[in-house]
């Protein structure tokens, strides 16, 4: 899988990884910055979503959408398409150029506006990345956790550089007996489940 980026992929990687590493240096405001997840996450998340029951893969939280171009693999493998959440007009207008450079419109689906509005729009969810603003982990479970079909794998980021701030939603996943869970120091950070 990949093995299989496009040269156009490759440059808006390159592309988004230089940006970010240049907001993290030059004290660029926290709601321009991209925060994207570094590539050995992409790796991890993009494995996870290919091996996901069938059905329908979300995003929340796409911001220039790098780590939308990772899971968009695993939706070309699947012949689907990530469904990828974000608010701000900035970031959608970044994500959908670079949709646009890397070519992979075909694989995405952007949801413009407030997740937690209009996570309705997706009845059942085999595979999550959630990887928005921290007070919103738990409200997002909750939607999403009962949209979720056997076997389905949630992907939560930053759960360990940012303990403190996620530690009731941490509490939440791990005490869910209908999930499996375990979190894994890869990145910020990752707690992974999957519905029994
Ligand atoms: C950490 S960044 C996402 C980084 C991205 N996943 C990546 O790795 O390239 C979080 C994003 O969530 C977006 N966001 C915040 N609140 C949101 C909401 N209520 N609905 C949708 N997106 C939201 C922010 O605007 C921001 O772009």
């Amino acid at each position: 899988m990949f093995k299989e980026i496009s040269n156009e992929m490759i440059k808006g990687m390159k592309y988004l990884e230089k940006l970010d590493a240049q907001d993290r240096l030059d004290g660029t405001e926290r709601l321009k910055r991209l925060r994207q997840i570094p590539p050995e996450t992409g790796k991890l998340i993009t494995l996870l979503a290919a091996n996901a029951p069938d059905g329908e893969m979300i995003e929340v939280g796409t911001s220039a959408g790098y780590s939308t171009m990772w899971l968009s693999l695993a939706a070309k493998e699947k012949q689907t398409k990530i469904h990828t959440f974000e608010l701000l007009p900035e970031k959608i207008k970044l994500a959908k150029e670079t949709f646009y450079q890397a070519q992979i419109e075909q694989w995405v689906h952007l949801i413009e506006g407030d997740a937690l509005q209009n996570l309705d729009l997706i009845n059942t969810i085999s595979f999550c990345f959630l990887d928005c603003e921290k007070e919103l982990y738990l409200p997002c479970w909750s939607i999403i956790s009962s949209k979720m079909i056997t076997g389905g794998v949630l992907i939560a980021d930053n759960v360990i550089s940012h303990q403190a701030a996620l530690q009731p939603f941490i509490n939440k996943v791990l005490n869910d007996s209908l999930f499996d869970s375990v979190i894994v120091p890869i990145g910020k950070g990752e707690l992974i489940c999957r519905k029994k």
